[in-house]
């Protein structure tokens, strides 16, 4: 059994939003939801530190527990407020930052490895700029002697490459030993976390740190580095799509959700973005432009170029929806088709039914919203209105231009509109009188 600390108790200054730090997304989720993600299959017992007022970031982490950090007192002391918590744990605990969303379960399985080789494990990195990190200062046999923060450091220890990235992991009565007797003499006054590598030692435990790309072990302070760390998360997304047998002809260009699914032989044309909740079964195409959130798109099925479907779309096998068509709660039956400037909202399309370019369900009236039902092979001619609630039937047809109030039979034809008129020699202008 092992347990992990993850401490997020930080505003984030640097981010310079009213929000929490790790309440900011990456792939369509919180940071710390990828973060809690990693350590799933790791540790069995989360708890998670938070600030005062960060109610919404306890709702986003249930059902982990939380523990409210009242005043930020440093690294050290977040830790130490959930050990009550944890009384009466005996396996090993891992602390965490909930600005490290990067992290991956290997990395993590590695970090808790060493530990069963030595008394204390931590995750270090040789970071390109090693900036302002705490500096993981090594003793002759290769352990680790302590960590320096760079407010405390030397010139000379600051000149060593190895960073602290901030994940430590003990056995629990170690490390609440550690923890409990930290101190506040620094340049920060606060209570340093990194100091219970020197608390280890100072016992004569073995002290060991494990080394992580700076990719994966890399803190989120400002947008700048929110923006790489997306970056980061969209590469290994769309890594994981195309050997999952989808193709996507300029990867660079597609924007993926954490969980979206992509069936072989999937084709994802440049610049479609997917939002959180979408599924794409074998053989459908999504071409470009298009924007997807919340639907499924089954087997052999067409969307866009320049198509919309919103929370709630299901689009048939092989259904096609074409450019500048918008769905919303509408279930397309296999093969309909709604190919161009169409917007269907809280609908149901039979199998095999035709929407003409221009059709529109109305299906707010400014209180409520109604359903719409089309009957298969149904043919719904180009710029049809149709007012909610209103059914029409299998088979049916509705003329162009037609507002359709009322249900239409099956096999009807519906025509609703005003008739036309011609009116002989009146195409020409009325000359006037001279
Ligand atoms: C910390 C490490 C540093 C390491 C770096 C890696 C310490 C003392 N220093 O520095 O060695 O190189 O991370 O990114 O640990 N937090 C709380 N309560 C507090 C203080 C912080 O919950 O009282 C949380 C923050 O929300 C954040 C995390 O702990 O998620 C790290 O705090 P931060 O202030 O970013 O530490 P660094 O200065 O980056
Ligand atoms: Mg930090």
């Amino acid at each position: 059994m092992r347990a992990a600390i993850i401490l997020a108790a930080g505003q984030g200054t640097r981010m310079r939003s009213s929000q929490p730090k790790v309440m900011h997304h990456l792939a369509g989720r919180p940071m710390v939801q990828h973060l809690l993600a990693a350590c799933a299959p790791v540790f069995q017992r989360i708890v998670v530190v938070v600030g005062p007022g960060m109610e919404e970031l306890a709702a986003a982490v249930a059902p982990h527990a939380t523990v409210v950090q009242q005043e930020r007192l440093g690294t050290g002391h977040a830790a130490r407020i959930a050990a009550p918590l944890l009384e009466g744990f005996g396996g090993d605990v891992a602390v965490l930052y909930g600005d490290n969303p990067l992290i991956t379960t290997a990395t993590l399985e590695r970090l808790v490895a060493a530990r069963d080789a030595a008394d204390l494990a931590l995750l270090a990195m040789r970071p390109a700029e090693p900036g302002r990190y705490g500096r993981v200062v090594l003793d002759g046999a290769g352990q680790v002697a302590r960590i320096v923060e760079h407010a405390d450091a030397t010139e000379e220890e600051r000149a060593i490459p190895l960073c602290n990235a901030g994940v430590v992991c003990a056995a629990a009565p170690h490390l609440f030993r550690w923890l409990s007797a930290l101190r506040n003499d620094n340049r920060q006054g606060e209570y340093y976390l990194t100091d219970v590598v020197a608390a280890a030692r100072a016992e004569g435990l073995r002290t060991t740190a494990v080394e992580a790309p700076e990719a994966e072990l890399r803190g989120i302070n400002t947008r700048v580095e929110l923006a790489a760390a997306e970056a980061e998360i969209q590469s290994r997304l769309r890594e994981a799509a195309m050997l999952g047998g989808a193709t996507l002809t300029d990867p660079g260009s597609v924007t993926l959700a954490w969980d979206t699914r992509l069936a072989p032989d999937v084709v994802v044309e440049p610049h479609v973005v997917f939002a959180p909740g979408v599924m794409v079964e074998e053989g459908a195409r999504i071409r470009a432009f298009s924007h997807l959130e919340g639907c499924v798109v089954r087997a052999n099925a067409i969307i866009g170029p320049y198509a919309r479907l919103r929370p709630g779309a299901d689009v048939g096998q092989g259904a096609h929806v074409g450019n500048f068509v918008e769905l919303k709660a509408a279930t397309l039956g296999p093969g309909a088709k709604a190919n161009h400037l169409t917007y269907l909202g809280d609908v149901t399309v039979g199998a095999g039914a035709n929407i003409g370019a221009g059709t529109i369900t109305c299906n707010y009236d400014g209180v409520n919203k109604h359903r719409t039902e089309i009957g298969e092979g149904a043919f719904i001619g180009s710029d049809t209105a149709l007012v909610a609630p209103v059914r029409v039937g299998a088979r049916a047809i509705t003329a162009a231009g037609s507002v359709i109030t009322e249900d239409v039979p099956e096999d009807a034809l519906a025509i609703a509109r005003g008739r036309q008129a011609n009116k002989p020699g009146r195409g020409v202008k009325p000359r006037r009188k001279s």
